[in-house]
């Protein structure tokens, strides 16, 4: 007998689209009986449950996104062919933004750099560019990262965070110097990831439709202002409503307030990089704007919410290694690191076929001999799958040299950049404390390295961080070292945790 189907929405289904049973009682042998294996849809939830979840992104663990569009508004076809920089294209994409250390429940609002990771769905197949908020980073060689990332990360025994360790790795790379001078600054407390700026950091090339090949850097400049939290302001918000920044994005989209960016290149002719007085490819240094000025392109919106968090945030895939025609990568080590390491992260962390879902899936057609494994959904059908084929698949096998790419030459090495004139580690974050902070920055900067310092920094670590700084700028050093030995070097501070 069946009775009157008195559900809303006339009930829900199993995995498979057949009616569920009930979503409110498993079936039991009596009301206090045993639970049966053959309670098919009960195990369906039970077994889908103990797999709702991926590993979190290591590292960027907790972050938010949203969708939007770049218009460009400018004419830059003289340096570039890429379809999505030509004036008058209008490209959907999706952002990303992020904290670096922090895993996924921890506050937005810990001192950190943050990610500004953007897919654009170009008619040419899926760019990307995965950035921070800041144009610099810690380090110069790919092979320090992990390294790096596990400093900042949490001690193997107490699984806490620590600030002696962070400044242990720091001071012992001086590469090192700029970013975190960056971050020590008010950068690295954003109000809000709207009222950020977001900068591709890495040197890229950009080739015109003449095959002519530059190098440029990205910065996307907020038309909201830049706006920053104190010590005090960021660690009140993260005991009130560690999700701050996501839940501000969120509301203000869905008020209609849509933030956006304009966006800026740096272009350097690809000859002038052999003797710029930075090494161009070298992530700890910027290009001066007086060296290389700013060329508008065009305006990133951000304008729509996502309807899913997971599958559409959780689940998307960003990789450098993305590029398009007219776009390529550079001679930055990092960079080209970066290249192989995010889809192989996402192969781990999502799956074999994570190209095929929604959110990563590009808008132009696929032909790729990339075939079967764990959940694929696309497939090419009975046509062949290899090439070369005497049948009707295409496959690629493009004349002479690839166009984005530079000239080398050399021994096989295991050594830094070749030296250009002002390639030191402290130059610029001098440079930037001295010229571009006034003194309430300054300020802020010794007040705020002092109290990470005072936050359990010991020899011979401490010693170490007052010559860093003094490296960077004598008189901040000097008071950075004053300051925390008038207030108990060694001593934990409270409320000084988090660096
Ligand atoms: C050798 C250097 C680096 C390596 C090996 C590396 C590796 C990774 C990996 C494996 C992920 C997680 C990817 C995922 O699971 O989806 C990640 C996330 C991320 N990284 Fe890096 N990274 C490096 C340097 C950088 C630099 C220099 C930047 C910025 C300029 C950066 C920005 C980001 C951002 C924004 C994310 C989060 C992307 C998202 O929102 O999904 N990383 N990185």
């Amino acid at each position: 007998m069946t009775t009157k189907d008195t559900r809303p929405h006339g009930g829900s289904t199993t995995g498979f689209g057949t009616p569920a049973p009930s979503d409110r009682n498993s079936l039991s042998v009596g009301s206090n009986g045993p639970l049966l294996l053959h309670d098919v849809h009960f195990m369906e939830q039970m077994a889908h449950f103990n797999r709702e979840k991926v590993p979190e992104r290591q590292p960027h663990a907790k972050g938010a996104g949203a969708f939007g569009v770049l218009e460009t508004t400018e004419d830059v076809s003289r340096y570039t062919k890429a379809a999505l920089f030509q004036k008058g294209a209008s490209t959907d994409m999706l952002i990303r933004f992020s904290t670096v250390a922090g895993e996924m429940g921890s506050p937005d609002t810990w001192r950190d750099v943050r990610g500004f990771a953007m897919k654009f769905y170009t008619s040419e197949g899926n760019y990307d560019i995965v950035g921070n908020n800041t144009p610099v980073f810690f380090l110069r060689d790919p092979m320090k990262f992990p390294h790096f990332i596990r400093s900042q990360k949490r001690l193997p025994d107490s699984g806490l965070r620590d600030n002696n360790m962070q400044w242990d790795f720091w001071t012992l790379n001086p590469e090192s110097a700029h970013q975190v001078t960056y971050v020590m600054g008010d950068r690295g407390l954003p109000r809000t990831w709207r009222h950020m700026n977001g900068y591709g950091s890495h040197t890229y090339m950009w080739v015109n439709e003449a095959g002519e090949k530059f190098f440029v850097k990205y910065h996307f400049h907020t038309n909201q202002g830049m706006e920053f939290f104190t010590n005090a302001e960021a660690a009140d918000v993260a005991g009130s409503d560690t999700d701050f920044h996501r839940r501000d994005l969120f509301e203000a989209i869905e008020r209609g307030e849509h933030p956006s960016w304009r966006l800026d290149v740096q272009v350097m002719p690809y000859a002038e990089a052999k003797d710029y007085r930075f090494n161009p490819f070298d992530l700890t240094k910027v290009w001066p704007h007086a060296d290389y000025p700013l060329i508008p392109v065009g305006t990133m919106t951000l304008n729509r919410n996502p309807e899913n968090f997971f599958a559409q945030i959780e689940q998307a895939a960003f990789s450098p290694g993305n590029t398009v025609p007219g776009i390529g990568l550079s001679p930055d080590k990092m960079l080209l690191a970066r290249s192989f390491a995010y889809n192989d992260a996402q192969r781990n962390r999502i799956g074999t076929n994570f190209h095929q879902l929604p959110v990563n899936k590009p808008r132009t057609e696929v032909n790729t001999y990339m075939f079967d494994g764990q959940m694929a959904y696309d497939h090419s059908g009975s046509k062949p799958v290899y090439a070369p084929n005497s049948y009707e698949r295409g496959w690629s096998d493009g004349p002479g040299e690839p166009e984005e790419i530079w000239a080398v030459d050399g021994e096989l090495v295991r050594s830094a950049y070749a030296l250009h004139s002002e390639d030191d580690d402290f130059g610029q974050p001098g440079t930037m404390v001295r010229e571009v902070f006034d003194d309430a920055q300054r300020d802020r900067l010794v007040d705020q390295v002092s109290g990470s310092l005072l936050g359990g920094v010991t020899s011979p670590v401490l010693e170490r961080a007052f010559e860093y700084w003094k490296s960077i700028d004598a008189e901040v050093g000097k008071r950075i070292e004053e300051k925390v030995r008038a207030g108990g070097a060694g001593e934990p501070a409270e409320g000084m945790g988090e660096a």
